[in-house]
């Protein structure tokens, strides 16, 4: 994909490769974590912790206080794209539903259908419609740390407001985000 940059879907699948790539026998780094719940990190490669179905997931430590990249990452992007109509923290509004509430359960692929291609509730009393991402770049570049940020406040991993510490932006993350922006 190098070269290419990225729209859409492409996007999408880059954004989902660092993931697919983690192996324990990785020599780049990976590395298997204890899994205890479907929540749990199986594994982290470049910063980026995966549950054990592969979906991103997010390592808080110090008692809460401090939050993986892809976790501070999200909720920076969330801030930018998604609070106007969620509201502060994921909290929902009057307009759309609280995502601390959706994001229950709810797999990275479920999650990206409806970020990609956007999903509609119309009818004769209501129009709620979440736009389509798919052709925005600075939502389709960062999915998987927004969908970590919000599966963090799903699970109370994390409170509402900026989380005060976080750990290093990876060296991965910043290539993946110049390839993903170009
Ligand atoms: C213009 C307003 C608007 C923006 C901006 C917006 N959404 Fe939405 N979103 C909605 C509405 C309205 C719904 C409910 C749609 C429905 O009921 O079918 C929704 C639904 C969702 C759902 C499904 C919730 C469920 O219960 O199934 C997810 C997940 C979601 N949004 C995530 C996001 C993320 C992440 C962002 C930022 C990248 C974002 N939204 C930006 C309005 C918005």
């Amino acid at each position: 994909m190098r070269g290419i940059g990225c729209i859409g879907l492409v996007c999408l699948l880059a954004g989902a490769l660092p993931a697919l790539a983690a192996t324990p026998a990785d020599p780049s780094g990976g590395a298997d974590l204890k899994s205890l719940g479907s929540t749990q990190p199986a594994k982290v490669q470049d910063g980026q912790y995966t549950d054990k179905n592969g979906d991103p997931t997010y390592h808080v430590t110090d008692g809460g206080k401090k939050v993986d990249w892809y976790t501070m990452s999200g909720y920076l992007r969330y801030n930018a794209n998604c609070i106007v109509c969620h509201g502060p923290d994921g909290m929902g509004s009057t307009y759309a539903p609280s995502l601390v509430d959706a994001l229950k359960g709810m797999d990275y692929a479920h999650f990206a259908g409806i970020i990609v291609g956007g999903k509609k509730d119309v009818n004769a009393s209501q129009e709620l419609v979440m736009p389509a991402f798919g052709d925005n770049r600075n939502v389709m570049c960062y999915m998987p740390g927004i969908y970590t940020y919000l599966r963090a406040r799903a699970e109370g991993a994390v409170g509402r407001n900026r989380p005060p510490e976080h750990e290093p932006k990876p060296a991965a993350f910043t290539k993946a985000e110049d390839e993903c922006m170009k």
